[in-house]
């Protein structure tokens, strides 16, 4: 199979290039592929002629999207749309990423892929927006892939780090730190995440859609930073803190575990968010 990866410097993208192994991969630098340069896609699409397009650039700096909501809208919205169309044309399948943020919080069980979404800031409103323009422009050739709290081995350059690394940096100066014991998520590990989207894209019976990979089981960002100095062996007192899903004046969802519903109809499963961590800390930070 012949796949063009977009944002190969990222988490997932380069989880994607370390774990594939029998594809080839054809992954442009930004500065020849934009994706808010439409023109740039179709070149890249002309020349390589993949048969699957992986998009994993977005605008996903939450609070950012609040104060810029027409950046988020053209990258996430108006971009992925055209990446779509083009794909479609070219007869590529289109494989872009989404987010737990679809969704409320007012559930206490995991959300399934066809739950209604019900976005609660700007970011998750772009988001749930692209979903529905990539659906509405080439809903038979796309698959969307919502997932949670991304960590990997290359911390996500837009957000300062990913999680898991600031608290490791937090360590180094705090015995004493506070967390939010209010948002109950599912941290996914991007090497986990990329395993499993190679696996799905690669399925037979694969239908275009909607899709949930996450790392299984789920905690609270408290719970989640106990375990990261715990497994690290660090001694830092973590104090938990309920901020009922505010960050300033935005809400965030206070239940956004995702369930893999459809992946795991395709024997397409995920480890323990626990287990994933504690790989993470040993081959990131050589946490015996
Ligand atoms: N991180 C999370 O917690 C989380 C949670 C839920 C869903 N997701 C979604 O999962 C996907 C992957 O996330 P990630 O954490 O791997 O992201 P990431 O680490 O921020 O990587 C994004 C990649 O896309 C590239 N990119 C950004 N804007 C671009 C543009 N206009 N044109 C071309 N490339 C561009 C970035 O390049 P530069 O290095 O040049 O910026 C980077 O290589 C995203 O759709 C994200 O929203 C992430």
């Amino acid at each position: 199979m012949k796949i063009l990866l977009i944002g190969k410097s990222g988490q997932l993208g380069s989880s994607i290039l370390s774990e594939n192994t029998s594809n080839v991969i054809f992954a442009p630098d930004r500065v020849d592929l934009d994706v808010e340069n439409l023109s740039s896609f179709e070149v890249a699409l002309n020349d390589i002629k993949p048969d699957v397009v992986i998009n994993t650039a977005a605008f996903h700096n939450v609070p950012i999207c609040e104060i810029e909501p027409h950046r988020a809208f053209d990258i996430n919205v108006i971009a992925v749309r055209n990446l779509a169309l083009a794909c479609k044309k070219a007869n590529a399948l289109f494989v872009t990423f989404s987010t737990d943020y679809v969704f409320g919080g007012e559930k206490n069980t995991p959300y399934i892929e066809s739950d209604c979404p019900k976005p609660l800031q700007m970011y998750g409103i772009s988001r749930l927006a692209g979903e529905l323009a990539v659906m509405s422009a080439a809903l038979e050739n796309s698959i969307i892939i919502r997932t949670c709290g991304l960590y990997g081995l290359s911390g996500a350059a837009s957000k300062g780090g990913n999680f898991v690394d600031k608290r490791i940096l937090d360590a180094e100066t705090n015995t004493l730190i506070e967390m939010g014991c209010d948002q109950v998520v599912s941290p996914t590990f991007s090497k986990d995440l990329a395993v499993a989207v190679l696996r799905l894209i690669q399925h037979p019976e694969l239908k275009a859609g909607i899709y949930h990979l996450v790392n299984e089981g789920e905690c609270t960002w408290y719970e989640f930073t106990k375990a990261i100095y715990e497994l690290s062996g660090l001694s830092v007192k973590v104090t938990p803190v309920d901020r009922g899903g505010m960050s300033g004046s935005m809400r965030r969802p206070l239940y956004s575990v995702l369930a893999n519903t459809k992946a795991l109809t395709l024997g397409v499963t995920l480890p323990h968010w626990r287990d994933a961590l504690s790989r993470f800390l040993k081959e990131k930070y050589e946490v015996s």
